[in-house]
């Protein structure tokens, strides 16, 4: 496990992931009923980005560090206002990047509970020094594949999933399909949202097919690609595989992403791409 989100934490994929995770959990406050946010790879929750790992790559320049300057329309600022109105409160002034932990805290209700998964022994002890108070939330420090099987179906019946791993063992698009095909089986109403780089597009293609056949009927594939994709260079494309999105997601989504690629491209053929695999 050498992977540290520290290196990485604001860059141009955390922002996509960010946005769509804040959109999905403002969905599910529309309704008063309960929700469960089960997150499976959770990291430590809060990154100093004036750190020496956050300094090292200076990934947060070419992501949150570009939100400021942009001149997002109306619409876009709407649709990302609950990630961006959440940084703001959280950030201290831009000092600090918040992880997923941090941010789902922040958007649950005295109703919700939240369950952080972390494996990294150092990571955990952060994260349990942001949350471990919170009686909201409960902790646990499993293989993240472990948390995800073991705490599905949750006893509120409404929430989400995130599986954030960190790509470090060859297998983990094989192993991510197979979450998904299980909590088909296991919580056929659950969202599930899942985090993945494209380096191969292969491999993406094979993923994709495994999602189609999961059991799930809407499966939504979201993709930011802000350079060409380069196997041994930086990581220039990411992408987000929804089980179940909101019915908004989509449309959301299509209305950013010409904005938001163009604010965090790095070469000249940044892209997106919203796209139905199963399901509307
Ligand atoms: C991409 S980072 C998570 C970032 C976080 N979800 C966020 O958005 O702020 C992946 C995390 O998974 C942890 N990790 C690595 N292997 C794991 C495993 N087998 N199970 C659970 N967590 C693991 C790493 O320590 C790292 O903190």
């Amino acid at each position: 496990m050498n992977y540290r989100h520290s290196f990485h934490a604001g860059n141009f994929a955390d922002i996509l992931k960010h946005v769509a995770l804040m959109r999905v959990l403002a969905y599910l406050a529309q309704k008063e009923t309960p929700f469960r946010v089960i997150d499976t790879h959770a990291g430590a929750g809060l990154y100093d980005l004036a750190g020496s790992d956050a300094s090292r790559t200076g990934e947060w320049r070419e992501g949150v560090g570009r939100l400021d300057s942009f001149a997002f329309t109306p619409r876009a600022r709407e649709i990302m206002a609950p990630f961006t109105e959440t940084l703001t409160a959280l950030s201290q002034g831009g000092r600090l990047y918040p992880g997923s932990p941090a941010l789902i805290r922040h958007a649950l209700r005295t109703q919700d509970r939240a369950a952080f998964n972390e494996l990294h022994p150092e990571e955990f002890g952060l994260l349990h020094r942001l949350a471990g108070r919170d009686e909201r939330v409960a902790l646990t420090h499993l293989d993240g594949y472990t948390a995800w099987k073991a705490q599905i179906p949750p006893s509120e019946k409404r929430g989400l999933v995130l599986v954030d791993p960190p790509f470090e063992k060859e297998d983990e698009f094989s192993r991510l399909a197979d979450g998904m095909s299980l909590m088909a089986r296991k919580w056929a109403s659950g969202l599930a949202m899942i985090w993945y780089p494209i380096k191969h597009r292969r491999a993406v293609a094979n993923f994709e097919a495994r999602c189609r056949e999961s059991g799930f009927g809407k499966v939504l594939a979201v993709e930011l690609h802000v350079d060409e994709i380069t196997v041994d260079g930086p990581l220039a494309a990411t992408g987000l595989m929804f089980a179940n999105p909101p019915w908004t997601l989509a449309d959301e989504m299509t209305s950013l992403l010409p904005e938001l690629s163009a604010c965090l491209a790095r070469g000249t053929t940044a892209r997106w791409r919203v796209d139905w695999l199963c399901g509307p």
